[in-house]
């Protein structure tokens, strides 16, 4: 097999469109194209497809199995032998029966009786052939599922009598004519194939796609699958869209079928059959529907995804709240997008481009952040392009009231409503109660449902009673039981709450998570726990627990968490933002694998990941200091409960007396309002939004402007969010603040009219993304940088990408800061003493005496973050740097994120101005290294959703060096060589690996193609 991306594509596309076209001559009826509507590109490939050629070279030929060219003739020779035993029954037969019969239950035969007597004739004879059909059918198609089976009878009576299965050519009542240049110019009399040669002839159509990796089976459910999804395009496009036609939901039978094997989800519930079926959703307008944490939110939005790349033919637009949750659906999706022909492209961190590919052939299916999501959907709006995404789902839709994010979901959104009128937009979310006003700054239809598959009782616990909860009524907390617990005094102190009592009930043999005020108590309280569990934990899931505990040490380069070697062994693990990456996808799994019972996490954990428990323990109604927020408290206990695994499940709030009314309060509260937040940070929002606006021509005057705001979630909530003083004025405000900080110019235009334009800093801030309060600073360092880079190590660039808001996270240890700085080159303490932070100073700051020439203390700390950066990106581990610093790893993992999103940011922002051009090539690269920071050997292997280091560097050590090795990899053979792989990740990684190295060939076949096409304004006579 080729291992060259580009030549396979180059290679695949015709004999996939010659499969396609072959399969449907002999199953389902060809479409009557004319010849004006037939792309040239497709009559060159059938063309292509002579029988002349080897067709059965790299095919895995059914004509090569004699045994069933041997029972093909026997059923052909039973069919003769049936048919001539009827004729002897009596000719009338053929028309009373079976004639009849079709001539009443099939209303295309008028169509078919006008091609002549031949139709007569050929009832007759479609009885043998139907029989001998069906019995074949059964014989090849076993393994088909039913629905499938159902389906293809239908194409092949619909074959038989001239019908199809598309409305519109249900409609004209055309009558199929199969593939054959004889039997295009009319039916002959007698001129009939037997049974064999037009099975051999369909064969030989099939088999002329030398596909190796098509079987003959595949081929025949592709065909369907193409047949069903040309019915759902036409169903879109032509008749009007209430009209559902499509098997499921408007798509192929094919994608039920995905379902159930890669999800595992055989029937959809209730809620999600109805709101598939809502006509908002048929006819397209935008929609938010809300339901409870594990209603299956996703599975519907899925469903409207693929609709839209299947059967509409558009790109579509995935917002998901955190970069995990990104990784996890790029891979998630990997397995649908091969099998369906779209593809899944990552918008997380630094990865992601802009503007994206426009591809001619596949559909892309962007899974973005809300920071990626909002420069994707800036970089199409600037080429014109926001059109050719048909459908924005937000997931998580209330993040739009949190903080800066929320705002810039906000603008995400206006742009998409005011810009792309066919743009359909689908929200979500458990947690909303003002879902009014979010309808209104939509548009949106609502869909409510409180279904909850897995039945949710919650319960609170004071000293050593439980009561159960009911929100609803006037005494909310109703007696349930008494904690059943034996203590000793010692163990009464250490555990005044019992929370061994409450977790030992449900584990091991059931799943727990135990949600802490802080990070701290996290692993204390994990801890602490394991200290008076049984030595029979220790024999639950032994081995699997070793193997964690090794792969735990192997992704700290050796190094392993004194807490969690302590844990493990019993079960349990903590899991909050301090873990690295690594270490908290290991733990992640272990405990789905239900390795790991127990989890002691922080309200990070709540997040939509899905991770449910039997039972959910809240350690206390406060997150830090701050009390709980009732959407806080909803997300956390609604992870109890494992959808087809526990019958119900359980939370317990553990609550103390000084808090029990507020407790009250917080179960029976309606949900926080979400609010618009383009005023928060002293209006940053508005300011940003406006210069963008500007920016991207969406309005040049100040009337385009007012229209643009009228239609924000901040006009909605006017009275609330900014009581004081009119949106207007606000707007206002903006617009001068942006001309004093030189980001925005105004001029007249002939007419005397205001004219806004942005200046090219400005430019630069909105395409990076750069927030408004550093742009004149990083201008300001990038500037002095070009007069003295230094380029003989990485310090100094390194220096220049160090976000700016990671700054006041970390105090400099100034003894750390010297040492540290001693060992740097004298280059590079020329460097640091150029920006402003000379030896001495260092020096006499870790000595503790007093410094005459104070050095600026902001930078002063981030020339301290550069250092920790500079070491990781000399491949230095994690650990070994956290522990030079005296870091949490978990910190330091987080500065590298930070670190390299915003050198990717920067980067943008230096494109866009001529005097940093030396900028663009260095920071290409150094975003690269600081996504990564590995051996640049295992980069390619990393760019894979999924693939950490640990596991790339097994990979390649196993043999699995480049992105085409993965791409082509054995699962099964990876599961075998790779230590504690299981079939699910090495499947995952595999259509990783693929979907990435097809979005790669696209993407380069896209390029030859612009290369190759002819200008469209070349000079002619
Ligand atoms: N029809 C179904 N039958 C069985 N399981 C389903 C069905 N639909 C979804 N699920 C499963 O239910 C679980 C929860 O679904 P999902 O993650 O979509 O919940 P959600 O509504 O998004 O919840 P949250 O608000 O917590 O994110 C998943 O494991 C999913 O596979
Ligand atoms: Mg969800």
């Amino acid at each position: 097999m080729s291992t060259d991306p580009c030549e396979i594509k180059l290679k695949r596309v015709p004999s996939r469109k010659r499969s396609r076209d072959g399969v449907r001559s002999h199953l389902t009826p060809k479409k009557n194209v004319s010849s004006s509507e037939t792309p040239a590109g497709e009559e060159e490939a059938e063309g292509d497809c002579s029988d002349h050629e080897d067709l059965f070279g790299d095919y895995d030929s059914i004509l090569g199995d004699c045994s069933f060219m041997a029972r093909l003739e026997d059923v052909e020779q039973d069919a003769k032998r049936q048919s001539t035993e009827k004729a002897l029954e009596g000719s009338s037969a053929v028309d009373q029966g079976w004639g009849g019969g079709l001539r009443s239950s099939s209303p295309a035969f008028g169509a078919l009786k006008t091609a002549g007597d031949h139709s007569r004739t050929t009832c007759g004879e479609g009885h043998a052939e139907s029989d001998t059909m069906s019995g074949l059918n059964n014989k090849l198609h076993e393994d088909i599922p039913s629905s499938q089976s159902v389906f293809q009878q239908e194409v092949f009576t619909g074959t038989e009598r001239g019908d199809t299965s598309t409305p519109v050519e249900k409609a004209t009542g055309e009558h199929h004519i199969p593939d054959g240049s004889a039997e295009r110019q009319g039916p002959k009399p007698h001129a009939r194939w037997s049974m064999t040669d037009r099975m051999k002839r369909a064969m030989l159509e099939n088999a002329s796609a030398p596909s190796p990796s098509i079987s003959k089976l595949a081929a025949w459910k592709e065909a369907v699958m193409t047949e069903e999804m040309d019915a759902a395009a036409n169903t879109v496009q032509t008749v009007s869209s209430e009209i559902d036609l499509g098997p499921f939901y408007g798509l192929p039978t094919k994608v039920k079928d995905l379902i159930a094997n890669l999800r595992g989800i055989k029937e959809l519930y209730d809620w999600q059959k109805t709101c598939l079926t809502l006509d908002s959703v048929q006819q397209r307008r935008n929609l938010i529907y809300s339901l409870p944490t594990s209603g299956g939110k996703t599975l519907v939005a899925e469903i409207l995804i693929l609709k839209e790349l299947l059967c509409r033919k558009r790109d579509a637009l995935l917002v998901l709240p955190y970069i995990s949750l990104v990784q996890e659906k790029v891979r998630g999706l990997a397995g649908l997008g091969l099998e369906l022909g779209f593809l899944v492209e990552e918008y997380a961190g630094s990865k992601g481009r802009y503007p994206p590919v426009k591809r001619r052939n596949k559909k892309s299916l962007y899974v973005a952040t809300i920071e990626k999501a909002h420069s994707l959907v800036n970089s199409l709006v600037e080429l014109g392009r926001l059109e050719s995404v048909g459908l924005l789902v937000v997931d998580e839709l209330h993040m739009l009231g949190e903080g800066s994010r929320g705002a810039l979901l906000e603008m995400t959104l206006a742009k998409v409503l005011y810009i792309s009128k066919s743009t359909q937009i689908i929200g979500m979310s458990a947690t909303l109660s003002n879902v009014e006003d979010l309808q209104r700054f939509l548009k949106a239809d609502n869909y409510t449902s409180d279904f909850r598959p897995v039945q949710l009782v919650e319960y609170v616990k004071l000293k050593d009673t439980i009561y159960e909860v009911h929100p609803q009524e006037d005494d909310c907390f109703q007696f349930s039981r008494v904690l059943n617990f034996k203590y000793s005094s010692s163990m009464q102190k250490v555990d005044p709450d019992h929370i061994i009592a409450l977790v030992t009930e449900v584990i091991p043999a059931h799943s727990c998570l135990l949600f802490c005020p802080s990070k701290k108590n996290c692993e204390n309280v994990a801890s602490m726990i394991c200290k008076y569990l049984k030595k029979d934990f220790l024999l639950h899931r032994e081995a699997e627990k070793a193997v964690l505990l090794q792969e735990l040490r192997s992704s700290g380069g050796g190094a392993l968490c004194p807490v969690l070697q302590a844990t493990v062994p019993f079960g349990l693990a903590y899991h909050h933002s301090g873990l690295t990456n690594e270490e908290r996808k290991l733990v992640e799994e272990a405990y789905t694998a239900g390795v790991l019972c127990l989890l002691t996490c922080t309200s990070t954990l709540a997040a939509g990941i899905n991770l449910p428990a039997r039972r959910v323990i809240l350690r206390s109604p406060y997150v830090a200091m701050d009390f709980l927020k009732r959407s806080q408290y909803k997300q956390m206990i609604g992870r109890a409960g494992r959808a087809g695994i526990d019958a119900r499940g359980e939370s317990i709030l553990i609550l103390q007396e000084k808090d029990k009314l507020l407790v009250k309060q917080l179960v029976s509260s309606p949900m926080e309002s979400c609010y618009s937040q383009l005023m928060h940070d002293n209006g940053k929002g508005v300011h940003s939004l406006i210069l963008s606006l500007v920016g991207l021509k969406i309005a040049r005057t100040l009337e385009q402007i007012r229209e643009f705001v009228l239609g924000t979630l901040l006009n909605v909530q006017e009275s609330h969010t900014c009581p004081e003083r009119k949106l207007w004025d606000i707007t206002q405000d903006s617009l001068e603040f942006l001309r004093q900080k030189g980001l925005l110019k105004v001029s007249k235009d002939c007419e005397n009219n205001l004219v806004l334009e942005v200046t090219s800093l400005g430019r630069a801030t909105y395409k990076g993304s750069i927030d408004m309060t550093y742009c004149d600073i990083l201008y300001r360092d990038l500037s002095k940088g070009l007069d003295s880079l230094m380029l003989n190590s990485l310090l100094h660039l390194v220096y220049l990408v160090t976000p700016y808001d990671m700054v006041s996270q970390c105090k400099p240890d100034w003894m750390i800061f010297f040492r540290q700085f001693s060992s740097m080159t004298a280059a590079e303490q020329k460097m640091a003493s150029g920006v402003g932070v000379p030896e001495s100073f260092v020096a006499r700051k870790a000595a503790g005496q007093s410094v005459k020439k104070p050095a600026d203390p902001t930078v002063a700390a981030r020339l301290y973050l550069a250092l920790v950066l500079f070491l990781l990106v000399k491949e230095n581990s994690l650990w070994s740097v956290a522990n030079r610093f005296q870091l949490s790893r978990g910190f330091v993992q987080s500065l590298l994120s930070s670190a390299s999103a915003f050198c990717s940011c920067v980067l943008h922002f230096t494109e866009e101005l001529e005097e940093f051009w030396a900028y663009k090539a260095l920071l290409t690269e150094l975003t690269r290294r600081l996504t990564y920071c590995v051996r640049a050997e295992l980069i390619p292997l990393m760019e894979v959703a999924g693939v950490l280091e640990v596991r790339a560097k097994q990979l390649y050590n196993a043999g699995y060096k480049t992105l085409s090795h993965l791409a082509n990899a054995d699962p099964s053979l990876l599961v075998q060589t790779i230590q504690n792989l299981s079939r699910k990740q090495a499947n995952q990684i595999v259509a990783s690996a693929k979907m990435l190295l097809t979005e790669k060939a696209e993407a380069l076949q896209e390029e030859v193609n612009d290369l190759l096409a002819l200008p469209p304004d070349l000079p002619s006579f």
